[in-house]
């Protein structure tokens, strides 16, 4: 098959953030290139110029081409000839800057792939989002966890009414590392995270339960209602929650919990979905992401794996599959099907061929919004003792 057809090259990438000892950066540079469908060319890889170069030779990036900031990289970038400039910027700094930073990759036409949360609020969300329906770039939100196969064979299954009526959505997100005080420390990555300016309205919430909120959209389709939020600093002196509990009430009747946690010490990465139908319920951990568990009263508990070639195994999570089952995937694979999705649309736009741009199978600018709606609802709810508020927004998708 042809690279990225119809365009049938290999797409070029600029990243703004990445630099020497940042995390995410260098995960979406490596999901980004892992099917061989894309190139990082360019990157504006710190706030500080001075690291920005410093960075550019770990990722064999040219020296020309490592700016010293993302309004430089937009300008320089915009002037290279058609067949040398790159075709999208992924956003992989802390929260507070992703607005600007995306907002001006668009305006200067150029597709984007942005970490969540999408913004600081939601009032830049909304104004992203107006941003991105007046262009026609690709903009992609890495949700990463929803590019898990069982992910989407859970979504594929409960979608064919494999499950009944979806009745109840039970979602977690619980990590430990923010047990200690560790802002107070040299960490960065905990620095800007506790910090309501860099951060946003909330701490642990917006940092992993809107992953947790957004996979529980994802596999069930259904759309939330209303939600009620407890959240709380248990570390002394931290300016953000840190523990919290949302219930939704979703339209359709459902019910569902979000919980997070950065506090339970020894937990690492334990994201968990559990989803009760009236036919079955089904369970899934991203630490354990090749098996899931669906279990019916009166039958045998069955443990679905992640086998591309199996009958069982619905269209889009075999696709999602590179290897045969029992050899592990994992978090990088998953990531970059996030990034192979958006590919497909980015090569569409390049030839000038319509792509879908609302009911996209990665993430999106719509998600965005609804995350941020998430978030912002669950904070005021928390201060006005767990008040019931709405959480149904114009721009979620159906
Ligand atoms: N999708 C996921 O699973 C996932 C996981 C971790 C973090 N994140 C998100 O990714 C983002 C970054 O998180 P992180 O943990 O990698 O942070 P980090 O602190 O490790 O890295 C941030 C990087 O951005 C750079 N940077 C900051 N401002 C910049 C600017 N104006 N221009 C250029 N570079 C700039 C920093 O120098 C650093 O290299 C956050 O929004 C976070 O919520 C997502």
């Amino acid at each position: 098959m042809a690279l990225n057809p119809p365009l049938n090259r290999k797409l070029r990438m600029g990243i703004v953030g990445g630099g020497i000892g940042s995390f995410i950066g260098r995960v979406h540079t490596i999901a980004a290139a892992l099917d061989h469908r894309c190139e990082l060319v360019a990157g504006a890889f710190s706030s500080n110029p001075e690291k920005s170069k410093q960075s550019a030779p770990d990722y064999g990036v040219d020296e020309s081409r490592a700016y010293g900031s993302y309004e430089a990289m937009l300008d320089a970038e915009s002037r290279l000839p058609a067949d040398q400039r790159i075709d999208f910027v992924s956003v992989t700094t802390p929260n507070h800057t992703h607005f600007e930073i995306a907002k001006a990759a668009v305006e200067a036409g150029f597709n984007v792939v942005c970490d969540k949360p999408m913004t600081l609020d939601l009032d830049q969300a909304e104004q992203l989002l107006k941003t991105v329906e007046n262009s026609d770039v690709v903009f992609a939100l890495t949700h990463n966890y929803t590019g898990y196969p069982l992910i989407r064979q859970a979504r594929e299954m409960i979608m064919a009414g494999e499950l009944g009526k979806i009745n109840a959505i039970r979602t977690q997100y619980i990590q430990g590392w923010l047990a200690e005080k560790l802002e107070a420390t040299e960490h960065k990555q905990a620095a800007w995270r506790t910090d309501p300016a860099k951060s946003g309205v909330a701490g642990a919430f917006g940092d992993i339960a809107t992953h947790a909120f957004n996979l529980g959209r994802y596999v069930t389709g259904e759309l939330p209602d209303k939600v009620s939020c407890h959240l709380k600093a248990f570390v002394d002196g931290r300016r953000l929650d840190d523990y919290g509990t949302a219930v939704i009430r979703y339209k359709s009747g459902a019910l569902g919990t979000v919980t997070a946690s950065q506090i339970s010490h020894g937990r690492e990465n334990d994201l968990e979905i559990e989803v009760d139908g009236t036919l079955g319920s089904l369970r899934w951990r991203q630490e354990n992401p090749n098996e899931m568990i669906v279990r019916k009263n009166g039958q045998p508990h069955q443990i679905y794996t992640r086998d591309p070639n199996a009958d069982f195994t619905k269209p889009l999570a075999a696709s999602s599959s590179r290897i045969p089952a029992g050899h592990p995937e994992g978090f990088f694979c998953a990531f970059a099907n996030i990034y192979l999705a958006a590919f497909d649309d980015m090569a569409k736009r390049a030839e000038g061929q319509p792509f879908e741009r609302r009911d996209t199978v990665y993430p999106n600018v719509y998600d965005g919004v609804e995350g941020m709606m998430f978030i912002e609802q669950c904070v005021k709810s928390s201060e006005q003792d767990a008040a019931w508020l709405t959480l149904s927004h114009s721009a979620a998708r159906t």
